[in-house]
């Protein structure tokens, strides 16, 4: 595991751009997963500016993100569909047809995961899998459990979890209590993984997740068996680490 330590949230964003646009212009035909969340937002605004500088081309690569929620439409100011349109997709040339985000609305859930497990494989995996860090250790909306969720499913979110993202909401009850998540063999199945983790306050749940016991209890904490993880972390987020003397 490579960790790189940024001295802020701009530094991060930009080291974490530099790794994605070095995989686009090296892989254009890149199959990029990605990650909602206020952590990645200064990543696709970088992404972004180089893209309209002309330095990136997206026109071949296929996205797929790793969750939404449950029950809202695309439409919805909160979905993460919306999100990446606003964030990211409005703004670069990746082909519509090219994007694959979870239907949260979908009525069958579980054939809607298993589609999108499928669709995974059809396009041969994700070559590199963008992610953040929720609160209590969760990537995608994987969250603390006795065992890991392997699959794409339909996660119930922790009450952690619904109070942290309330704050994108205008009443905290319009917060959806599921998600439909693709699952940790699917993350960890990605060639490569890029986390990005900003502030004071992920720095303990960032110390258990790399360097604490490999436990579902902390779903991130997984991430130290794959083979290809880049940590793009601030000095707040790293503090912690620093001050243990583990980097
Ligand atoms: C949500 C997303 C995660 C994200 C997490 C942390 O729960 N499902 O993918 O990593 O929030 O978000 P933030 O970056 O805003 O702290």
């Amino acid at each position: 595991m490579k960790i790189i330590e940024a001295v802020d949230y701009k530094g991060m964003s930009r080291k974490a751009a530099n790794i994605i646009s070095a995989q686009v212009i090296l892989y254009p035909r890149s199959v990029l997963g990605l990650a909602t969340g206020s952590t990645p937002i200064g990543v696709y605004q970088q992404l972004i500016e180089w893209y309209n500088k002309g330095d990136l081309d997206f026109s071949r690569v296929c996205t797929v993100n790793l969750d939404e929620y449950c029950g809202l439409g695309p439409d919805h100011p909160q979905s993460y569909r919306y999100y990446m349109r606003t964030n990211f997709f409005d703004h670069v040339n990746i082909p519509e047809k090219n994007i694959h985000i979870p239907n949260g609305l979908a009525q069958d859930k579980t054939a809607e995961c298993a589609d999108y497990d499928r669709m995974i494989a059809v396009l041969g995996g994700i070559d590199l899998q963008l992610l953040g860090l929720g609160n209590d250790g969760h990537i995608g909306f994987n969250e603390p459990n006795g065992s890991f969720n392997k699959t794409t499913h339909r996660a119930v979110l922790k009450e952690e979890t619904i109070q942290a993202n309330s704050r994108f909401f205008n009443d905290p009850n319009e917060v959806p209590k599921y998600a439909i998540t693709m699952g940790i063999k699917s993350i960890m199945q990605a060639k490569k993984i890029l986390m990005v983790v900003s502030g004071a306050g992920k720095a303990d749940i960032l110390e258990k997740s790399l360097f604490g016991p490999v436990t579902p209890l902390v779903p991130a904490s997984i991430l130290q068996l794959h083979p290809d993880v880049t940590v793009v972390a601030d000095e707040e987020a790293l503090s912690q680490i620093r001050s243990h003397g583990l980097i």
